[in-house]
């Protein structure tokens, strides 16, 4: 197991060059199965995600190869429509492969996620959305088994599901009749996803806003795509930046889709300059106090939930954090105190005091986002901080420790001896 060591109190400045987006890039690599032949991915980022992702593919048959920041996808012949448990339990975002298997094959059988150390990732808006399109689901034994195409129809999300929004706009590609998904997720990688699609051939409006419109078509061919870039991985360097100093500009991402983020980082104090593709962020003095609750698109993103946090744990005052979108993500205020925060928890309310500084302790990356939160905290922390589980990091953030030193944080990964 390895940990990442970071040594506080230096401070940050320079260019950092984001990769593509995680969550966007997993669910282009199982639309990738919609169609018989080789697609390419272009800017797909390195990350363990993005390696389970192309095992689930293999395991249904096709062939992918990495070259660079490029993936070929060869799916001309499946030999399987079956995403296994242990595949699944590691990576969630296998259930991607449910709409592309019932849309390629009329046939799936996916294991259920099961929960995560972030909340329950129930999938009761896929199943329901899959079975107003006409598809039959059967849950038994812990898989989701589907048998059909999608036939047509309105289905209305209960919540704007970011996953239940993707399997259906897979499965209602290829199928006949005119589905309409009311209340649909907006995030920026459901509108990356739908270009592929359409690249493909399918026939798809309204993506981005809560009413997409899918013609069903006969059957799809392959394509080439640029995965989008990371918002939150910018967003992640970007509160970086706030917290020690900077200016830290980001590239390769669109800042339009990290419009609430920057104005909640202005909020603060921080001066935030916004160009094409690029955004500098620079500590402007002490760090003002702001309430943030997360919601869905355009809302402010939960996976940035923990970043912010970390900056709000330090400010000149207090502040309300509101998880909205899952039910059990503030894992890592228990960690941040370890390190003298002030953050108490009050069912979906987070209330942070903040303190003139942080200490470095040693402390353990309860997921994803939050494990990077704490590297920033060790940025900016008094003393040594050793994160460990980084696991948890490489999932979604490819050379995260190689890209923080590059603006000058002294942090570097040390693999424990013993296992
Ligand atoms: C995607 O998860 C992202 N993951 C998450 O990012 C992100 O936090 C989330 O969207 C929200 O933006 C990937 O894209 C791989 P949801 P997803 O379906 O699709 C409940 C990260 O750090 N729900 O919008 O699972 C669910 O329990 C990860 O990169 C149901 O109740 O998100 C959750 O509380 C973490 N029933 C809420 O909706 C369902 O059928 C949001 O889930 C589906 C979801």
């Amino acid at each position: 197991m390895s940990s990442i060591v970071v040594t506080g109190g230096r401070p940050l400045s320079g260019e950092v060059r984001v990769g593509g987006a995680k969550n966007s890039a997993l669910k282009l690599m199982a639309a990738a199965l919609l169609a018989p032949g080789v697609s390419t991915l272009r800017n797909v980022p390195d990350i363990s995600d993005v390696a389970v992702m192309s095992q689930v593919l293999e395991h249904l048959g096709a062939k992918v190869e990495r070259a660079d920041h490029s993936l070929r996808i060869d799916a001309t012949t499946l030999t399987g429509h079956e995403a296994p448990y242990e595949l699944v339990a590691l990576m969630r975002a296998s259930t991607c492969v449910l709409g592309s298997l019932v849309g390629r094959l009329g046939r799936a059988h996916v294991a259920m996620p099961g929960g995560c150390n972030i909340g329950s990732r129930k999938v009761d808006i896929h199943i329901h959305g899959l079975t107003q399109l006409g598809v039959q689901i059967t849950t038994e034994h812990g898989f989701i088994d589907a048998t059909g195409r999608a036939t047509g129809s309105t289905v209305s999300l209960e919540f704007p599901s970011v996953g239940a929004t993707e399997n259906l706009l897979m499965a209602a590609s290829v199928g006949q009749g005119t589905t309409v998904i009311d209340n649909a997720a907006r995030e920026p990688e459901i509108a990356d996803l739908a270009h592929f699609l359409v690249a493909m051939g399918a026939r798809i409006d309204g993506a981005g806003t809560p009413t997409i419109t899918i013609e069903g078509v006969s059957g799809l061919h392959p394509a080439e795509h640029t995965v989008i870039g990371d918002r939150i991985e910018a967003g992640t360097y970007l509160v970086a930046g706030a917290l020690c100093g900077g200016p830290v500009t980001v590239v390769g991402f669109d800042p339009r889709h990290l419009d609430i983020v920057l104005t909640k980082l202005r909020d603060t104090g921080a001066a935030v300059e916004v160009g094409a593709e690029r955004v500098t962020v620079r500590r402007v003095g002490a760090i003002r106090p702001v309430d943030v609750a997360t919601l869905p698109y355009p809302g402010f993103p939960t996976d940035m939930q923990a970043q912010f946090m970390t900056l709000m744990a330090i400010a000149d005052g207090d502040s309300v954090i509101t998880e909205n979108v899952f039910e059990n993500r503030f894992m890592f205020a228990d960690e941040i105190g370890r390190m003298g925060a002030d953050v108490r928890i009050d069912g979906h309310h987070a209330l942070i005091r903040g303190v003139p500084g942080l200490s470095g302790a040693p402390v353990r990356s309860p997921e994803l986002r939050g494990g990077a939160a704490l590297v920033l905290a060790g940025l900016v922390a008094e003393g040594e901080t050793v994160v460990t589980d980084i696991h948890h990091i490489e999932r979604g953030y490819e050379d995260f420790v190689p890209r923080l030193r590059a603006l000058g944080a002294s942090v570097h990964i040390v693999d424990e001896l013993f296992e």
